[in-house]
């Protein structure tokens, strides 16, 4: 089995089989980063740049460590460090990179669509490592992968989606996702973060925290982008905090079981309390530990490799 796309640019273009090839590839490479020897030589004639415009903590050492695993050759590049920084355009920046006989790009960018524009202009498989507040594919991916490894499918299952969906490429990429893999999607927040078309998409809008968390299996919080944000769409984080943000007291009053989940990084005392992101229902640092996998399968299977080659 192959993937259908040649890059990866959001999950809106792949269809349910490419989801389930790169979650089954990604269960091969855990059983690998579980081994004493945690690399395997699969991408070992493959070289990729990490093209980082925007800031990363998470995606930028995830990707580079799933490029170690793979053997490939990994060159990073920061924005704030490079020819950009003098007025160079990204198409001059990606077609210099690539004369140096690069085959893979993995691209974060502020602006959204910008990984779109590059896999067009340039001959290299180009991975969306978030773009505006566009897509964040292989965040979706991991989450999805992290819940099917907690619930053992997303398929009928309950998931709540709840913060500032408006400027979140994580709450599209999820919803797609998760709409594709056969879950129920309810997206929950004030009416100003919320997309007033976002039920095209096939998922309802709550505006209540309460009644999210007691219908939902699992809750994937989401931090509040005040960079993205040109006027205030709240009045202030504490009252956020007062009736959206998810907290201890929130959780026993309901009196059932919510796997949580946060992309990071996190507000602590904002989105979510601290007690309740370092408890045991909070899957957060699962949900980093898989990103590594995740990354390496589809790193692999964009360089055309097949599953049975692990
Ligand atoms: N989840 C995520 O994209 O985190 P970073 O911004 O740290 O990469």
């Amino acid at each position: 089995m192959s993937l259908s796309v040649k890059h990866l640019l959001g999950i809106k273009d792949l269809i349910p089989s490419d989801i389930e090839l790169i979650l089954k590839t990604a269960g091969q490479f855990k059983e690998v980063l579980q081994r004493p020897i945690k690399k395997v030589p699969s991408l070992r004639d493959t070289s990729v740049v990490n093209l980082f415009f925007e800031n990363s903590t998470r995606t930028r050492i995830s990707f580079e460590l799933a490029e170690k695993r793979l053997s490939a050759d990994t060159i990073n590049f920061a924005a704030s460090s490079s020819s950009v920084a003098k007025g160079e355009t990204l198409i001059d920046t990606a077609k210099n990179i690539l004369a140096m006989k690069v085959d893979m790009v993995v691209m974060r960018h502020s602006a959204s669509g910008a990984p779109h524009f590059l896999a067009k202009h340039i001959n290299a498989s180009i991975v969306n490592a978030g773009d505006g507040i566009n897509e964040h594919p292989t965040q979706a991916l991991l989450d999805c992968y992290s819940m099917t490894e907690k619930l053992g499918t997303v398929a009928g299952k309950k998931i709540a989606i709840i913060g500032d969906i408006m400027h979140s490429r994580v709450a599209l990429s999820n919803i797609y996702c998760l709409k594709k893999m056969g879950a129920e999607v309810v997206v929950c927040g004030p009416p100003t973060l919320i997309p007033k078309h976002i039920g095209s998409l096939g998922v309802n809008v709550s505006y209540n925290i309460r009644e999210t968390l007691e219908w939902c299996d699992v809750a994937n919080v989401l931090r509040i982008q005040l960079e993205r944000q040109n006027k205030p769409l709240f009045s202030s984080l504490r009252e956020y905090a007062m009736f959206y943000g998810v907290n201890k007291q929130l959780l026993q009053d309901i009196k059932k079981e919510v796997v949580i989940m946060h992309p990071g990084p996190i507000n602590r005392g904002v989105e979510l309390s601290s007690d309740v992101a370092d408890s045991d229902n909070a899957i957060i640092l699962d949900q980093v530990e898989n990103g590594v996998a995740v990354r390496m399968a589809v790193l692999y299977l964009l360089a055309g490799k097949k599953e049975q080659m692990i």
